[in-house]
């Protein structure tokens, strides 16, 4: 009696500029979906400009005929979004036909398929205005750290630790490490989220735990597209982080890349769906929990869980980095570092100025230069 779950997520054009996503958009994503016999059940939502499509079935990862639906529905959601002339319509559509998987084409994808237990709380995690490494830090805190997760202490059945499967994004490769023995390792990579990414955390029963997205949508494309906004799947308690511990990372906000043209460091806020459209900046970047209990495959939810005014703080936090972040402007750590910055616009930009270069020995005559001013 297996269950999937299914998080397909993609911008495919903002409602204004970047900042959400238009009503029409959201109505054609729940149309098409509920049209289809392929799913158990469903739920359509959106962070900020990337809509998000929450399925469940019992196709299994990576079943060409669900990832079908949700491209397809993305492709009817476009034609929406083109006739209202959103912005950057099929944005994240990187493919002119699908292919049979939706990785590698735009969209991002979170999925786990897993034997649904006697009750099984999950929380559907997505943010906007940051990439998958966005995620490191809070899986870290949630699986590995026990100042965030007593449960790690006091619960037997977590006391032996976790597996993370560490992506290299930038070599194409993975790595498993496994916790608390060698949380030394792990950090040495996952602390330098823009290249090494958690995809997903198993218990040490071999059970899946945690998944993310992690597609590198900028370098996918070749050109700037945006950064690709991530999304997360945690599933909690018995064994697992309780609700509460998987939620606490997000209780300070880490500083994360992406915010105005992916190009900025900024504090990831939690808010609730209410909230949820960027504007300050085109940003700070932001990130929703939604909660379900799966009963036989049913999404029974969402609970909004940052919501819960216990996040005020964190928000208010958040605004003050995001106050004394900005007053750096265009200098660096606000702006990105450099490598960082090669798959935005700027090399454009600092090409055109290479020829103004001449040896750091060579002579400038000031008076002479001043003269044809
Ligand atoms: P309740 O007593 O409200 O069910 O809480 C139990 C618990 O373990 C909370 O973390
Ligand atoms: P999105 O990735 O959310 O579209 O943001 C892109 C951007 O450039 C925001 O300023
Ligand atoms: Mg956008
Ligand atoms: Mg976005
Ligand atoms: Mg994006
Ligand atoms: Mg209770």
């Amino acid at each position: 009696n297996k269950v999937t779950l299914t998080v397909i997520k993609a911008d495919i054009g903002g409602f204004v500029g970047h900042s959400s996503v238009h009503p029409k958009v959201m109505e054609k994503a729940q149309e098409v979906l509920a049209e289809s016999d392929l799913l158990v059940d469903f739920h359509v939502t959106h962070v900020g400009d990337d809509i998000n499509l929450i399925m469940t079935h019992r196709h299994g990862t990576d079943s060409e005929e669900i990832h079908k639906l949700a491209w397809d529905t993305l492709v009817a959601c476009t034609e929406i979004a083109k006739e209202l002339k959103l912005y950057g319509a099929g944005q994240d559509l990187l493919a002119d036909a699908f292919s049979g998987n939706v990785k590698g084409m735009g969209p991002g994808v979170a999925e786990m398929e897993f034997e649904e237990r006697k009750s099984e709380p999950v929380i559907v995690f997505m943010a906007d205005k940051t990439e998958p490494g966005a995620w490191n830090y809070p899986l870290y805190k949630m699986f590995a750290d026990p100042f965030n997760t007593i449960g790690l202490v006091i619960d037997p059945k977590m006391h032996d630790g976790f597996f993370f499967e560490v992506h290299d994004l930038i070599e194409n490769k993975k790595v498993l490490f496994s916790t608390p023995e060698e949380l030394y390792d792990l950090l040495v990579f996952i602390g330098a989220p823009g290249r090494y990414c958690i995809k997903s955390v198993y218990s040490k029963q071999g059970e899946i735990a945690a998944t993310s997205s992690t597609q590198r949508l900028n370098l996918m494309a070749g050109r700037y597209v945006g950064k690709d906004d991530p999304v997360c799947i945690v599933r909690c308690q018995s064994g697992l982080p309780a609700v509460g511990e998987a939620l606490e990372p997000f209780a300070n906000p880490h500083l994360v890349s992406g915010w105005m043209r992916g190009s900025h460091s900024g504090p990831l806020m939690p808010v609730s769906l209410q909230e949820c459209n960027p504007t300050r900046f085109d940003g700070p970047p932001r990130v929703v929990a939604l909660g379900f209990q799966l009963a036989e495959g049913k999404l029974i939810g969402p609970q909004d869980f940052f919501a819960d005014p216990s996040y005020d703080e964190a928000r208010k936090m958040a605004n003050k980095i995001a106050n004394y972040l900005r007053q750096l402007g265009p200098f660096e750590p606000h702006r990105l570092h450099l490598d960082e910055m090669e798959y935005t616009t700027l090399p454009q930009v600092s090409k055109k100025l290479k020829d103004r270069f001449i040896d750091a020995d060579a002579p400038i005559n000031i008076k002479e230069v001043a003269a044809t001013k």
